[in-house]
């Protein structure tokens, strides 16, 4: 069996990294960060004042169908920002954290094995993981990547530089919040392999961590 943990910043290249172990290793992959972006997009549908977000994202959360998460539209500023926010709710986290140990019981028992990503995947939801990757980049470069994501055409490079610096501001606070929060935040667990990919493409860091795993694998 092969259980891999993912865990990094957002624009760090974790995700296509969790897709591409996945594809190489046939296991499924589970993005929890769309769970939490699910729950937060209902919020933020919901008319209704968010005083009480704790509860809200509890009852949101137990109703919701976590299938099918490849949705571009959780994939606003907006969604995320929300995700993170309502992210430090313990109630709101054992929730998605039962839906995530059901997703790895099954994976394992029908193709042995499963990836992750996340924040805390390494550190509590498969915390006997065989192998554990914490993926991280600079500031600067992560917030390029989201912008080329966005596939956005400027017509003045200031509205470009404007909003990269918007992108900067959103994903210093967001993970300024998941590193703190008190519930399971965003630290590498201490067997994982830290990664930094700033001056990385995605093919050189799926060729480092397919070494990794298989060098582990076969001794
Ligand atoms: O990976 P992402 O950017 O889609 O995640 C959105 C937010 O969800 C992130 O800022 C924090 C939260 N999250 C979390 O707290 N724990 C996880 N395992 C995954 C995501």
């Amino acid at each position: 069996m092969i259980e891999i943990a993912i865990d990094g910043t957002s624009a760090s290249g974790k995700g296509t990294l969790a897709k591409k172990l996945s594809q190489k290793y046939a296991i499924p992959h589970l993005d929890t960060g769309l769970m939490y972006r699910k729950v937060a997009s209902e919020i933020l549908k919901n008319k209704i004042d968010h005083n009480n977000l704790s509860e809200l994202s509890c009852q949101i959360a137990k109703v919701s169908s976590f299938e099918n998460l490849q949705n571009e539209e959780l994939r606003t500023e907006k969604i995320a920002q929300m995700a993170s926010k309502i992210a430090v709710y313990p109630v709101l986290r054992n929730i998605l954290n039962l839906k995530q140990k059901e997703f790895i019981v099954k994976s394992n028992e029908q193709f042995g094995g499963c990836v992750l990503d996340g924040r805390d995947i390494g550190t509590k939801i498969l915390a006997n993981a065989n192998f554990k990757f914490f993926i991280d980049a600079s500031i600067e470069i992560r917030a390029k990547r989201r912008l080329l994501e966005k596939n956005i055409s400027f017509l003045h490079e200031n509205d470009e530089k404007c909003m990269l610096q918007s992108l900067i501001e959103n994903m210093v606070e967001r993970d300024n919040i998941d590193r703190s929060r008190a519930d399971s935040p965003m630290v590498p667990a201490k067997d994982a392999y830290v990664i930094d990919t700033t001056s990385m493409n995605a093919e050189k860091l799926l060729s480092i961590v397919t070494e990794l795993i298989e060098g582990n694998l076969y001794t």
